[in-house]
């Protein structure tokens, strides 16, 4: 991965959307390596630059092709992936950058950022989309409308509970938000022996399963009662980038007592 690149002013609607997010994550980190889950249509997928290694997991891709020199999609469900497939292999090293953008199923996307942790280093960025749900008919676990966040927003409680030590910025950004997570360590070998059905977390996570049966039931109603700043929600602008990314790349951002960071 590459240190963050160019220099661009700070100004209120630099990020329209995610997909301008990621563009613009795939701009500054050049990663050499990035990991989709949850690719469709290939929408997102196709925002890397052309030295980056894709790997896409996606149990019924749409993807016709995609203008790029190294992409893969492998067409299964996260869970299998992790499982079966020797990821490391196929992304050839760590993962620099993740887009966990699969099954909108909290438990599901809990499950993907712990079982991408496992492939992460010192550096990794790994971005959870839809974490700030809009209204009750979009954030229920059943989907029935057009937009869909599900009840993703509880990855996000619980990670916070458990998992202190990472740091997760929950992004404003259209149509339903994104958390960018940073703070993870060299993966340490825990003698993961491949388990299916979720193991992998009951074994490395002992509050997997109990932080999953307190949630299960919460609701958009229990989103909005928790207050609007109790997941910490701020608006995605290129200076909030800027202040995500500078503990990971220190020696490119300076600080100026007038602007706050600046990437050099
Ligand atoms: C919202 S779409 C992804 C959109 C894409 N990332 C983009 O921004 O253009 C969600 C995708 O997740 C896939 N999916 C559903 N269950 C999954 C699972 N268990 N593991 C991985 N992907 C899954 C669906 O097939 C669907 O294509």
């Amino acid at each position: 991965m590459s240190a963050p690149t160019g220099s661009h002013p700070p100004k209120p609607g630099d990020y329209p959307t995610y997909l301008h997010l990621l563009a613009d994550l795939h701009r500054r980190l050049r990663p050499a390596r990035y990991l989709e889950i949850g690719v469709n249509e290939g929408h997102s997928l196709a925002l890397a630059g052309p030295t980056t290694r894709l790997v896409g997991v996606d149990p019924e891709p749409r993807v016709d092709g995609l203008d790029h020199p190294d992409w893969m999609v492998v067409s299964t469900t996260s869970e299998e992936f992790f499982a079966s497939y020797d990821v490391n292999g196929l992304l050839g090293g760590p993962v620099d950058l993740a887009f966990v953008d699969g099954l909108h199923h909290f438990e599901v996307a809990l499950a993907d950022v712990l079982a991408v942790e496992r492939y992460a280093h010192s550096r990794t960025v790994v971005l959870v989309h839809d974490v700030v749900p809009i209204d009750a008919p979009t954030s229920t676990r059943e989907r029935a409308t057009v937009v869909w966040s599900g009840d993703v927003w509880k990855t996000v409680v619980a990670l916070r509970r458990h998992r202190p030590d990472l740091v997760i910025t929950m992004l404003d950004v259209a149509p339903t938000g994104m958390a960018l997570i940073t703070g993870f360590e060299p993966h340490q070998d825990d003698g993961y022996d491949g388990q299916q059905d979720g193991a992998v977390n009951r074994n490395l996570n002992p509050w997997f399963d109990t932080v999953v049966a307190t949630l299960l039931p919460a609701t958009y109603d229990d989103f909005v009662a928790m207050g609007p700043d109790a997941l910490g929600v701020v608006p995605c602008t290129d200076q909030t980038i800027d202040e995500c990314l500078a503990p990971l790349f220190p020696a490119c951002f300076e600080v100026s007592p007038q602007s706050g960071l600046n990437p050099t």
